[in-house]
């Protein structure tokens, strides 16, 4: 408990002497509860506001936790487990109590503003997956007329998917969806965010790409820090600073392909990791805490930064994550995947050389 209170006060300084703090309220944090030793929900609420951050992203309804943020200023998107989605799909009893049992207690008083129907469902690639993807957008119309039943359309509904839906991502301007989901998935699911001006939930990880040719691309230009590098793709002459936006721009032209044009695109999650396996190159603390420097000041910047495809189009973000997420941690000093107020032996650790500053490293380890 002592060791918590100082890590916040510790938190509150670096974070403070980053940036205007007023500006903060941009920030969206992805609020993950898997993995050992999590501090409470008392406690990492507690953080969200301590960093002002305005939004939070939580991966299922907890009760406790749509509680505790009962009250506050704090957006919260709320996520429909993957398991959910059939049964939502194929009842509308089912959609109704889901809505009636994890969303009604708390409304309005929680600040509820999107339900995410499900997470990276694309992703997976079983026959019983299949099933769910076609399940998808149904579910998410159930659950939209119960929202309407009970009037709480100002809840906006949407589902994150991975970097994997799409199938041609480079160059940005040759965007496109895999074949095998375009039009029994995208199409209706495209439609049902353009008719409902929701957004197109996007994780996005610059790391993936780039770990996969690190050769190729500049760890700069993934680290959002490319001063001096470019990209220009030659069909669209759109000219490139980060492979984030190169990344985000082929989902723009995937939308545009299929003819939808104003999807607003959401970042549900990004992040890089701030370790992991010996053999995953640049996974480390010191390009975690970079990427996320860079990334924060993007999001707080004025004037709004978009993509080159949309250069007003603000881009909300949640950042990954604030706790650590996964227990994969084999190794201590590798601290995988892990960071925050969970893991004080990293603060005392001599590992860290000089210019990990307690900013950048207060940063990776709670963001
Ligand atoms: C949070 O916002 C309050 C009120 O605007 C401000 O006084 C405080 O310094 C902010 N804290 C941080 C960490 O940005
Ligand atoms: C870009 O800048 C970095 C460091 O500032 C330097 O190492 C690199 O050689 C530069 N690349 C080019 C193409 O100028
Ligand atoms: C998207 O929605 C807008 C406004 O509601 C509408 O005018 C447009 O036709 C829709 N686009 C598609 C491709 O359905
Ligand atoms: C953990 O990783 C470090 C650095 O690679 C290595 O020196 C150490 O032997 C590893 N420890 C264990 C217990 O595997």
């Amino acid at each position: 408990m002592h060791l918590e209170g100082f890590l916040v006060a510790l938190f509150l300084m670096s974070f403070i002497s980053l940036s205007n703090a007023k500006m903060s309220n941009k920030i969206g944090i992805a609020y993950g509860r898997l993995g050992n030793n999590l501090p409470s929900p008392e406690a990492s609420i507690e953080l969200i506001k301590s960093i002002n951050a305005s939004r939070v992203k939580l991966y299922d309804a907890n009760p406790e936790i749509l509680q505790l943020l009962s009250g506050t200023k704090i957006q919260v998107s709320i996520m429909i487990p993957n398991d959910e989605i059939s049964p939502i799909s194929a009842n509308q009893d089912y959609a109704d109590q889901w809505v009636q049992h994890n969303i009604i207690p708390y409304y309005p008083k929680t600040m509820i503003r999107f339900l995410l129907v499900g997470n990276e469902i694309l992703s997976f690639m079983t026959d019983k997956d299949r099933q769910t993807w076609f399940d998808l957008v149904p579910a998410m119309k159930n659950i939209r007329r119960s929202l309407k039943k009970y009037d709480l359309l100002k809840i906006k509904i949407g589902t994150p998917l991975a970097m994997d839906a799409i199938e041609s991502s480079f160059p940005p301007s040759s965007g496109t969806f895999r074949a095998d989901i375009t039009v029994p998935v995208m199409k209706p699911l495209l439609q049902f965010l353009n008719r409902t001006k929701s957004f197109f939930f996007l994780d996005v990880y610059p790391y993936f790409p780039w770990s996969e040719n690190p050769g190729d691309i500049s760890l700069d230009y993934a680290l959002l820090s490319s001063s001096n590098f470019t990209y220009t793709d030659p069909v669209s002459g759109l000219t490139y600073t980060s492979l984030l936006d190169q990344m985000l721009d082929s989902v723009v032209f995937a939308m545009t392909r299929l003819g939808f044009r104003n999807i607003r695109l959401y970042i549900a999650e990004t992040g890089w990791p701030s370790a992991g396996d010996i053999d995953q190159i640049g996974a480390n603390i010191y390009n975690a805490a970079t990427y996320n420097r860079n990334l924060v000041e993007r999001i707080i910047g004025r004037p709004t930064v978009g993509t080159p495809a949309r250069p007003t189009w603000g881009i909300p973000t949640f950042i990954f994550s604030l706790v650590p997420t996964s227990a994969k941690a084999s190794n201590e000093t590798l601290l995988n995947d892990c960071c925050g107020l969970c893991r004080a032996p990293i603060y005392n650790s001599k590992i860290l050389p000089s210019y990990v500053t307690m900013t950048t490293l207060v940063f990776i380890c709670f963001l």
